[in-house]
């Protein structure tokens, strides 16, 4: 081993390795920061055959193991603050989201049990009892901080799982699937996220128990299908074990009519996890809280603080609302969360978690909240909506451009429009001109399909973009289209 001690400690030797080390490191995201290219444009291809793995015996130390972070990461990363880079629901961070990283990282707290994150388990436990006052769930402190939407939606429709089976005398932890399973369905809109396929999957009852309700013309649950739905299952002898309903969809930021959809689950008896993944940061919003109405009304939701919270990845929440169905996926771990514990009120989260060692994200928010405060946050929030809608209206001057639906939250779904009636060849041109913006390192847009049609998509998260910025990348769209349409 080399004389210098690796490991972060309280030593002189290692304070000054981690200070040196953190400095370098920050210097260099200074230097990236100000770098004016949103990307520079390299192709999969050379970044193979650019990056390679330098594993040594001897090691080459932090400050080459940097520089080489530098050279290889860094610079070929993708700016996305950059007002360009607008392809996904993938936020530019807050400056105190970095700062808390640096908390996380170096205390490198695991929020499985008490004794591995006094503190932290005590603040994550009142910021999930926030979240929920946010949501209008009854007081408690039921639910968990997870990697992201992907994992607070397995949680909801685990636990609704188990609980229908729960309902109908058996333990799925216990027992495992049973009975007709080709029967067992859960409800979402044709938008819904893959994650609800790939969790059904994952949780054994495939992607064939996933029937999606159509949508209107705005991307949203439409309530008439899913009324018809409902009655040709219980025609057909399906069970339906939960009706995911979406608060922002993925492209389109559509919010389905969750009051309704609630009445209607209530009706026959359905659990109904809220995806609000993205449209959860409307939570914070002054002037446009009320589009989650009914969100109050679901069994369990998705948050995700890494969309339009602005937090790094990863962030997000999963809440449940009645706590007693976290005794579904009760597991006592002599080590970890003891009955002896329990009995004595210690606090071990890995009893609401899927996760087991699980970073203290919970912190981003809560330092977040403190930094910005309500107001603050509800503007950079806010600002991404509104945007949004002044881009649509000035896309609808453009004659070469064509709005392919009006703004819900903070995206804008338009195509380029040539004089052609080949619809073939027009999605083909706007799959074109997303690559060729990206590959040219000047701009990153979505490109996605809406109703069949092959569209292109702006998602404005970020407060520091404005209509400016948006109109000098609708004219590198124009300009792409054109060199492409010579071509
Ligand atoms: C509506 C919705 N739900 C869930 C997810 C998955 O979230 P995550 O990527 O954090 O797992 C996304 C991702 O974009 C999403 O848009």
């Amino acid at each position: 081993m080399s004389d210098v001690n690796p490991i972060l400690s309280g030593s002189a030797q290692s304070i000054a390795a981690y200070q040196d080390a953190i400095e370098q490191s920050t210097q260099a995201v200074v230097e990236w920061l100000k770098q004016p290219e949103m990307y520079q444009g390299k192709t999969v291809e050379q970044l193979r055959e650019r990056i390679n793995l330098n594993f040594t015996s001897q090691g080459l130390g932090n400050q080459a193991a940097i520089e080489r972070a530098v050279e290889y990461f860094l610079k070929d990363s993708l700016l996305v603050h950059h007002a360009q880079c607008v392809a996904h629901l993938h936020c530019p961070s807050l400056v105190i989201s970095q700062a808390a990283e640096v908390l996380i990282n170096a205390t490198n707290q695991s929020m499985d049990s008490w004794d591995q994150s006094p503190s932290a388990t005590i603040i994550e436990i009142k910021l999930i009892e926030w979240l929920r006052e946010q949501v209008g769930f009854p007081a408690g402190d039921a639910g968990v901080f997870t990697s992201g939407g992907t994992q607070s939606n397995l949680m909801g429709l685990m636990l609704a799982r188990d609980a229908f089976f729960a309902r109908q005398g058996h333990s799925i932890q216990q027992d495992g699937l049973t009975g007709d399973l080709s029967k067992i369905k859960v409800f979402c809109s044709e938008s819904a996220h893959f994650s609800v396929q790939k969790n059904m999957a994952l949780m054994g009852l495939g992607y064939r128990s996933v029937t999606q309700v159509k949508t209107d013309a705005f991307s949203r649950m439409d309530l008439a299908d899913l009324k018809d739905k409902l009655a040709q299952a219980r025609a057909d002898g399906e069970q339906v074990m939960a009706i995911v309903a979406t608060a922002g969809t993925t492209d389109a930021g559509a919010i389905d009519p969750l009051a309704d959809i609630a009445a209607l689950a209530a009706e026959h008896q359905i659990w109904m996890h809220v995806d609000a993944a993205w449209g959860g940061a409307l939570l914070l919003s002054e002037k446009y809280r009320h589009f989650l109405n009914g969100l109050e009304l679901a069994d369990s939701v998705t948050l995700d603080f890494h969309k339009q919270f602005f937090q790094t990845i990863s962030c997000g929440a999963f809440l449940l609302k009645d706590a007693r169905h976290y005794e579904l996926m009760r597991y006592q771990a002599a080590y970890l969360n003891s009955d002896f514990d329990e009995e004595h009120g210690v606090p071990n989260l890995v009893s609401k978690s899927l996760q087991t060692t699980r970073r203290f994200d919970a912190l981003k928010l809560w330092m977040g909240l403190e930094a910005l405060g309500k107001k603050q946050y509800a503007e950079i929030i806010d600002n991404g909506v509104t945007l949004a809608r002044d881009v649509a209206e000035f896309v609808k001057t453009q004659p070469h451009l064509e709005l392919v639906m009006e703004p819900q939250l903070a995206s804008v779904l338009f195509r380029f429009r040539p004089h052609s009636d080949d619809l073939a060849f027009v999605a083909l041109l706007n799959q074109r001109i997303g690559d060729v913006l990206l590959a040219s390192g000047s701009a990153n847009v979505g490109v996605t399909e809406a109703d069949g049609i092959t569209c292109l998509k702006l998602t404005l998260l970020n407060p520091t973009v404005n209509l400016a910025d948006v109109k000098i990348l609708l004219a590198s769209v124009k300009e792409t289209a054109e060199q492409l349409l010579k071509a």
